[in-house]
């Protein structure tokens, strides 16, 4: 189980506060789970966690494994929810640098169509120079505009270079089962395609295919990410204070009441950043509503200690942060000793890297709560692919609570249009003309 400890948010806020809010917190979780609240069409991914591989599983395993055997590159198009969460999970696993050394056999993997930068399409199509690749396309809509314009190019880039027939079998359609421009796009082109459930919406989708396919081809096990949602699933499911998805739903409503109105959700590993840009999603966009919730913002230590360690110590009070440790590798770096010493670190000669870096954090802990911002921390324990679907169906089961007692739909996000209604006007879309 992931350990929250909240030991470190009293101050302006108490324990009694947070006991008064128990019959709140039960009746988010009941309203959740029972399928009463706003939103109640979008509780798919509730049930998605499956402990023996499904149909769907089996043929995304086949997919990865031909992608694996035929490709240098594998190109995830997608934006937002169909994007951030494998992602997320492959930076966790195989840290921000996993493309180095990956060929034929251990594909690297590249994510496009999440924005419009042409710098970074120009990087992309040099990256798959001389290259064997093959891409899946993911979109629940099928009509978002930024993967379907990298969805043209890199499928003209295929037909090139394999011929229609075999660009077909390098194109992996993720969509709705019967809706949308790619769905129709898949079915006339006879691309193999996977299923994003209609009840189950982009944020929440990372144990669909959306991430398990990305995941398989990066050589993660994805039934044990699965196995570590099925698992999160039970343990989290206590009615009480004693469930870690609770301390932490109700601690964060707490402190936002409290005029705490910014999240810093980080940790001590620099492979957690792009987890920390899934998360920022799944609450933000969950909770950014109606005039309220908490503004998500991450944060990578130690290295923005030195950027943003300023402000956190002595900016303004409206902000807490949520740290997230887990156990250090097995392989350790040992501190040499130096017999000149002029940098001075032969204190440190014969420790570890990790001790240092646990010093490193208990230290931050103290400063910051002695600086008056309230830190909650979870414990995540040893990072493997059942951590990682444990922390997903953790931190959705969590945002879902969290955004009831909030008082919000957590499953819409209908302030997203807006951009788009403006840039589609801007850009002559047909259906857009300026009234
Ligand atoms: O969480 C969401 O619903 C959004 O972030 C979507 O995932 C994002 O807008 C992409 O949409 P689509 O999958 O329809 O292309």
């Amino acid at each position: 189980m992931i350990k929250v400890d909240i030991s470190n948010v009293w101050g302006e806020v108490s324990l009694p506060d947070l006991l008064a809010m128990e019959k709140e917190v039960f009746e988010a979780h009941k309203t959740l789970t029972e399928g009463t609240g706003a939103g109640n069409d979008f509780l798919g991914w509730l049930n998605l966690p499956v402990t023996e591989p499904t149909e769907e599983i089996k043929r995304i395993q086949l997919a990865a494994e031909k992608i694996r055997s035929d490709s240098d590159v594998f190109v995830v198009i997608g934006i937002g929810g169909s994007y951030l969460g494998p992602r997320a999970a492959i930076e966790l696993l195989q840290g921000p640098n996993h493309n180095i050394g990956k060929g034929k056999g251990n594909p690297q993997i590249y994510f496009a169509g999440n924005g419009l930068s042409t710098r970074h399409w120009n990087e992309l199509q040099r990256l798959l120079e001389g290259k064997d690749f093959s891409i899946a396309i993911i979109s629940k809509s099928g009509t978002t505009t930024e993967p379907a314009i990298a969805t043209r190019a890199l499928r003209w880039m295929l037909e090139r270079k394999y011929g229609t027939d075999g660009a077909k079998s390098r194109i992996y359609a993720i969509t709705d089962p019967c809706k949308g421009a790619l769905r129709q796009m898949a079915t006339e082109e006879g691309w193999e395609t996977f299923v994003i459930p209609p009840n189950v919406g982009g944020r929440f989708s990372v144990l669909t295919p959306v991430g398990l396919l990305p995941l398989a081809v990066a050589g993660v096990d994805i039934m044990e990410v699965m196995k570590g949602a099925s698992e999160a699933k039970t343990a989290y499911d206590l009615r009480s204070f004693e469930n870690p998805v609770w301390q932490y739903a109700a601690v964060r409503n707490l402190l936002y009441r409290h005029g705490k109105m910014m999240e810093i959700f980080e940790s001590f590993e620099p492979g957690f950043k792009m987890f920390g840009g899934w998360w920022q999603q799944l609450f933000g966009e969950s909770e950014g509503k109606d005039g309220k919730g908490i503004f998500p913002v991450t944060a990578e230590l130690t290295a923005d200690l030195h950027s943003l360690g300023q402000m956190i110590q002595q900016g303004q009070r409206n902000i807490f942060e949520t740290m997230v440790r887990f156990n250090a590798p097995e392989q350790k770096l040992v501190i040499g000793s130096d017999y000149k010493n002029l940098d001075g670190l032969n204190y440190l000669a014969g420790k570890t890297l990790d001790f240092v870096d646990e010093k490193a954090y208990l230290g931050t802990l103290a400063a910051h709560v002695d600086g008056g911002v309230p830190v909650i921390t979870m414990d995540a324990g040893d990072l493997n692919d059942r951590k990682v679907g444990e922390l997903f169906f953790f931190l959705e089961l969590a945002c879902g609570i969290s955004a009831y007692i909030l008082g919000v739909n957590p499953f819409n996000q209908p302030g997203v249009e807006f951009y788009k209604r403006n840039m589609f006007e801007l850009l002559g879309k047909p259906g857009y003309e300026k009234k």
